[in-house]
């Protein structure tokens, strides 16, 4: 079976992408479950309701999430409510939000999603190697297929992640820096690992966001407004193909689309 992680969405340009490219996307690649970051769905950062439902509408079967996420206060109630819309599994079990989920694949295996947040270069949050302890624990045992996203900025976290999970998930992919790594391997234990997927937006900008904003308040200290940018607007991602009876990763593969081949 196939699964795909959609890397961070970035505004308007990365939902609309999301919802003209994934359908024919999902045909093409024969995929059984797809997880998108969305983070940065709304505006560049955080995600609504109304966003939450048009990526679902668009074919995304669990959003996760990430340091943005209670960017838009109005997503609480969406969070409350929505089994299939996540937090880190490291933040407080207070805040709004589910740990991990599991859904039904299009060929019928239940698979469970679950993300964490980096420590290295992020805000301070609980230790994510512990909380992946607690989330597998949690799991049914029956549940072979877990897919994690590993939202942190370092790519040594993401490895550490990735060698301290192998064998007990079926991929470990990283998202938060926006920028795809040609990393992407099976670990000897038969867990998918990269140590990010990239982005889902304009990559004519710095992470999404305009050139020349970035650049101004960069060189003065001058505030300015970081819209979001809108050329060169790809479909970021990775394909990672499992073994239903096991769990196993058995292939991994970086995905990029871009619009013209929408047109
Ligand atoms: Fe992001
Ligand atoms: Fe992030």
């Amino acid at each position: 079976m196939r699964l795909l992680l959609i890397g961070d969405i970035v505004g308007k340009p990365g939902r609309q992408i999301v919802c003209r490219g994934l359908g024919p996307l999902v045909e093409r690649e024969k995929l059984d479950l797809v997880v998108a970051n969305g983070e940065n769905a709304a505006g560049g950062s955080g995600i609504t309701p109304a966003i939450y439902h048009e990526l679902i509408a668009a074919g995304v079967d669990v959003v996760t999430l990430g340091d943005h996420i209670y960017r838009r206060a109005e997503v609480f109630d969406v969070l409350q409510k929505q089994s299939n819309i996540l937090k880190p599994a490291n933040f407080p079990a207070e805040a709004p939000g589910a740990e991990f989920a599991i859904v039904k694949a299009k060929n019928g295996v239940s698979c469970a999603v679950f993300s964490l947040l980096g420590r290295v270069f992020m805000r301070p949050v609980d230790c994510p190697f512990k909380a992946a302890d607690r989330v597998l624990a949690t799991l049914p045992a029956e549940v072979k297929v877990i897919l994690l996203d590993f939202h942190g900025e370092a790519t040594s976290d993401k490895q550490l992640m990735g060698r301290y999970l192998d064998g007990r998930v079926s991929a470990v992919l990283g998202t938060h820096t926006h920028v795809p790594t040609a990393d992407e391997c099976i670990l000897p234990g038969g867990t998918a690992f990269q140590c990010d997927v990239g982005m889902t937006g304009p990559y004519h900008s710095i992470l999404g966001r305009q050139i020349d904003r970035v650049l101004e308040t960069t060189l003065t200290f001058t505030p300015s407004a970081f819209d979001v940018a809108t050329g060169d607007v790809r479909l970021g991602g990775t394909i990672v193909d499992v073994d239903p009876q096991t769990g196993r990763a058995t292939a991994i593969h970086r995905l990029v689309v871009c619009e013209s081949e929408l047109a």
